[in-house]
């Protein structure tokens, strides 16, 4: 069996807005595997980025614990968390947070350089920039600004940058939101090979051809999770179609 990497347990968040109290996370608890490929599906409103942020110790939790690699990243000093996220995380957002006076490559390499005593050198760094950039085949425009490409680029980009410390995780918020269905093809592939070569990925998405292609998808409404479905890992030999029936039976019965 293989190890847990993210352990989280009664997982609250409250906002508070015009006096008003939101419980938009309400004691939720779940584990991920090391390895796994996990979807989080739901209704718009329902918590999924509120999840992926305080899972990822991005946002702070009202209460409740999350343990990450064995760390209860929840207790960590900010300084200590800002390290365990930079070498230990990797991050796919919506809105993508690409730095305009940067390229691309400098954009992607920019973690690399805010990890404290890197025992890489700026060259290395650079060269493994280059080396992820030609894995996702956008390297012929490494020196482009990030208004000089497309939406498919930018989000292969932001997969690039979410990888430049080798993390152990990867958290993303709908990475194909924005995309066509050949992009969000594209990108999948690529989260999907990335994930055969050992980092689990965790994920938002309402869409369920993108969720069919993970491990396992968590059903939340209302800040609960309301099921979980298993999927099992998806192969190159996995056929998608079943996949996404599957799936679509499942969350029709979830009432989706
Ligand atoms: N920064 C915020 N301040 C106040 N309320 C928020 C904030 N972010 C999200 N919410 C509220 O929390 C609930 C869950 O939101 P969210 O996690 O963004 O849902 P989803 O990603 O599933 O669409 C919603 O009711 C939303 O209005
Ligand atoms: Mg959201």
């Amino acid at each position: 069996m293989s190890k847990t990497i993210l352990k989280v347990t009664d997982l609250c968040k409250t906002y508070i807005t015009n006096k008003r109290q939101n419980n938009a996370l309400k004691n939720v608890s779940f584990e991920v595997k090391e390895g796994e490929m996990v979807a989080i599906m739901g209704p718009s409103g329902s918590g999924k980025s509120t999840l992926l942020y305080t899972a990822s110790g991005m946002d702070e939790a009202t209460s409740g614990e999350v343990m990450l690699d064995n760390e209860n990243i929840a207790a960590l000093p900010k300084k200590k968390l800002a390290e365990v996220r930079l070498t230990k995380m990797g991050f796919i957002f919506q809105q993508m947070h690409m730095l305009k006076n940067l390229n691309l490559l400098d954009n992607i390499i920019l973690p690399a350089t805010e990890v404290k005593d890197n025992k890489k050198s700026r060259r290395e760094i650079t060269e493994r920039g280059e080396e992820l950039m030609r894995e996702m085949g956008i390297i012929e425009v490494a020196n482009n600004d990030i208004n000089e490409v497309s939406g498919g680029q930018l989000q292969r980009a932001c997969i690039c940058r979410s990888m430049i410390n080798d993390p152990k995780i990867i958290f993303a918020d709908e990475p194909t939101g924005a995309l066509n269905r050949s992009s969000s093809d594209e990108v999948m592939e690529l989260l999907n090979g990335l994930n055969r070569e050992g980092t689990t990925i965790m994920m938002v998405t309402h869409d369920a051809r993108v969720a069919a292609k993970c491990s396992r998808v968590m059903f939340i409404v209302d800040g609960e999770i309301k099921g979980e479905k298993e999927l099992g890992a998806c192969t190159e030999d996995s056929n998608i179609r079943d996949r996404e029936r599957t799936l679509n039976n499942w969350l029709m019965e979830m009432g989706w």
